[in-house]
Parts: C-alpha cells; sequence; structure tokens
C-alpha cells in the first residue's frame, strides 16, 4: 500500500471463517435487509443499474459473532497501518455487496462529492469455487502499467488508496460477493 497505493493479500482470513460470512451474509439476505446500490451521495443518490448491480447491507449493530471477529481483525490491521504509514486512519465503515449475474460496477473512485474521508479501500471476497469464466474481476487501472484485474476468490483481501485508484468491477456471470469498506479519517 506504502509503495504502489494497493496490495493483495490471499487467504487473509479462513475458508472456515468465509463459511460463516457467507452465513451472516445470507441471513441478512433473507431478513430483507438487502437494498439496492446507488451511485452518488445524499439526494443526487440514483439507482442506474447499468452503471452498478450489486446490492449492498451495511455492517451495523446488532452484529452476528463472525462478523464481530472480522471487525476485530480489521481493527488490528487499521492500528498496522496508522503504526507504518501513519494514515491516521480513525474508523471503519464496511458492507455486504451481492452482484447478482450480470452484475457489474462501472470505473469509479471511491471517495464521494466534498468528502476526502475515506482514505483505504478494502474488499474481501467470499466466493468459493470461482473460475476464470466466471468473471467479475476487481480492475485496477495505473497510470503506466496495463490495467490489474483480481479474481475475487474467497478469503482474499484487496485494499487500495481510496483518493487516486480509479477501479471497476467487471460483469459476473454468477452470484458474486463480498464485504467492502473504508478506513476513514476525522471528517
Ligand atoms: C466498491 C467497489 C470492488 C469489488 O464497492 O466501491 O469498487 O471488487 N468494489 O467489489
Ligand atoms: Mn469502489
Amino acid at each position: 500500500l506504502g509503495t504502489n497505493g494497493w496490495f493483495l493479500r490471499d487467504d487473509f482470513i479462513t475458508p472456515a471463517q468465509v463459511a460463516e460470512l457467507r452465513a451472516c451474509a445470507a441471513r441478512r439476505l433473507q431478513a430483507g435487509e438487502f437494498t439496492p446500490a446507488r451511485i452518488g451521495t445524499g439526494p443526487a443518490a440514483q439507482r442506474v443499474e447499468d452503471i452498478r448491480g450489486d446490492a449492498i447491507c451495511w455492517l451495523q449493530e446488532p452484529l452476528l459473532p463472525a462478523e464481530t471477529h472480522w471487525l476485530a481483525q480489521l481493527e488490528q490491521l487499521r492500528a498496522h497501518l496508522n503504526r507504518e504509514l501513519l494514515l491516521g486512519l480513525f474508523e471503519l465503515e464496511m458492507h455486504y455487496a451481492r452482484y447478482p449475474p450480470g452484475g457489474a460496477y462501472g470505473r469509479h473512485v471511491d471517495q464521494p462529492a466534498g468528502s476526502r474521508a475515506r482514505r483505504v479501500s478494502l474488499v474481501l471476497y467470499l466466493n468459493d469455487a470461482w473460475a476464470a469464466q466466471d468473471g467479475g474481476e476487481l480492475r485496477l487501472h495505473r497510470d503506466t502499467e496495463d490495467a490489474l484485474d483480481i479474481a475475487p476468490l474467497a478469503g482474499r483481501l484487496v485494499g487500495f488508496l481510496s483518493e487516486r485508484q480509479a477501479h471497476e468491477v467487471l460483469a459476473c456471470r454468477k452470484e458474486r460477493l463480498s464485504l467492502s469498506g473504508w478506513m476513514r479519517v476525522r471528517p
């Protein structure tokens, strides 16, 4: 993250934890807690399915045990990043994101207009047995090199600097589940 502005770590969580978090997501889905994602913020927010096809569910109280554990792991990561990179990361927001087959998210940067609070973007993937033909790669755009395509494999954590890293989600051919979030500085 400090050198290139992004990082990738496989097996950030165990297969057992992936299964637990998938079960949490399934439960919240059944409870009707997922809502279609929107683009833009405040009154300007709108649903444009061609640009952003996922449904999201914010991680908020009451949390399930596996979710509490996951947030504690991220808390360690936050402390580590602050120690090593002096980023002043203060808090975390995170949501599940579920793309149906055909879903995608066009090229964007993760900072809503008018706010520079989001500094580090994180995505943890929860997709078992994901094959190349399933698509759904995270594409990181780069200035001088070819874009980098990252498959959404279970247990894989990707992070990047929110402010400068343009990225997109390529269309997937089967359901694609993740936890995405942002570490923020004080507003
Ligand atoms: C996002 C996003 C990337 C991914 O939710 O803003 O870009 O790979 N997610 O799911
Ligand atoms: Mn994004």
